[in-house]
């Protein structure tokens, strides 16, 4: 199928007692037994619930995976893969990643004995000359956030799979979405998501998941899992499998839109430098046209008139919300030094502190045009 249809149908199916459409929420905590041993595939809903199941195997499903695992949020997911790992081992990772999980790495698990160090990994020699036999993950954002930076997902996979370590090649594939890229047909090990962002698409809830390919690594996933908890509710999962429905048609606007901004801020006098993957001043937009189906919704930028002069655009707005988060049907805007990457602050992964960061939405481009400008004006 293709992934409209998949986004629709993939992991639902009618509901075997009532015939609802709809999964339904599945909100109990546990389930009666026939006898003792004898359940009817949920034993208890850490382990396992049927709203989060149709969850997971529609992720699996659009990720081109065989198992999905979903999470309470994005970063019990990241720390859920982190955890296949033993002290001592080490994580190559991008030099722009989220300020969360550049916190989580260095401010939680480093003292538990995991070793993290940080490349441009848009540059394959730089990943080439970063990896070494203690190294079992590379870590990848692409698009990055802030930046958008790209990395060639199928050469890091070629790299991983040809070094004496075997590192596990992962993609945090939140900015893109299975509609844009699905980095496991390019070789990658694993995917985890934000499902906050894209694929809830609403800005209500907050989830994580994972999505990879094959028994070994389902079956430590799902017991890491299980074991930690950090599991979502089936509210939670409701919604990001109502979410998931639309999002081949979110993602084709939120990417219309963010072009067509891209392409607004970058003749715009005030603005230095803009950073979109299909906009001609990317440095990497062949790689973008060859890996991803459009650009996705993310745009940054950096006011010529620096730090306060973003400050002041960002809290003149009136369509897009001065914000944290992204990937919602509504527009946000925020400064990324002082806010989603503040843990980044004074290290060598610190944000332009004039850089601005939209998460265009999928209102109409007239309006966001007219936005932007009066605010800039
Ligand atoms: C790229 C990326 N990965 C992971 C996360 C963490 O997700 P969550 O906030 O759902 O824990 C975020 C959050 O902004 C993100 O932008």
């Amino acid at each position: 199928m293709e992934i409209e249809t998949t986004c629709i149908h993939s992991g639902t199916k009618p509901d075997p007692t009532t015939g609802a459409i709809m999964t339904p929420i599945y909100q109990t905590s546990t389930y009666v037994q026939d006898g003792v041993g004898k359940h009817r595939g949920f034993e208890y809903s850490r382990t396992g619930n049927p709203t989060r199941a149709a969850l997971e195997t529609s992720l699996a499903t659009l990720e081109n995976g065989t198992f999905g695992l979903a999470f309470s949020s994005g970063m019990a997911a990241t720390d859920t893969i982190l955890r296949l790992l033993q002290p001592g081992e080490h994580v190559l990772a991008g030099n722009d990643v989220y300020g969360g999980t550049y916190r989580l790495f260095e401010q939680v698990l480093r003292p538990y004995g995991l070793d993290f160090s940080y490349v441009d990994t848009s540059n394959l020699d730089n990943v080439k000359r970063g990896l070494h036999n203690k190294t079992r993950m590379i870590w990848l954002e692409t698009p990055t956030n802030p930046y958008l930076k790209l990395t060639d997902i199928s050469a890091i996979a070629e790299l991983a799979k040809n070094h004496p370590s075997q590192p596990l090649l992962v993609v945090d594939n939140t900015f893109a979405t299975p509609y844009l890229q699905t980095p496991l047909s390019m070789g990658a090990d694993l995917v985890v998501h934000s499902t906050t962002k894209y694929i809830g698409g609403h800005s209500d809830l907050i989830g994580g998941a994972i999505v990879g390919v094959g028994k070994p690594l389902q079956e430590r996933l799902a017991f890491l899992q299980n074991a930690v908890g950090a599991v979502p509710g089936p509210m939670d999962c409701f919604l990001a499998l109502r979410g998931i429905k639309t999002l081949h048609i979110r993602m084709a606007r939120h990417s219309e839109n963010a072009e067509a901004i891209a392409s607004f801020l970058s003749n715009h006098p005030k603005i230095e430098q803009i950073f979109y993957p299909f906009h001609p001043s990317h440095p990497q937009v062949e790689l973008g046209r060859k890996q991803m189906k459009a650009g996705g919704g993310m745009v940054a930028f950096i006011h010529r008139d620096g730090e306060q002069a973003a400050r002041h655009m960002a809290e003149h707005t009136r369509i897009f919300a001065l914000a944290e988060s992204l990937g919602g049907v509504e527009s946000l805007i925020e400064i990324p030094a002082a806010m989603t990457h503040a843990a980044t602050a004074n290290s060598p992964l610190a944000v332009n502190p004039g850089l601005v960061r939209l998460s265009v939405g999928i209102e109409h481009i007239d309006d966001l045009l007219i936005d932007l400008k009066q605010s800039l004006d």
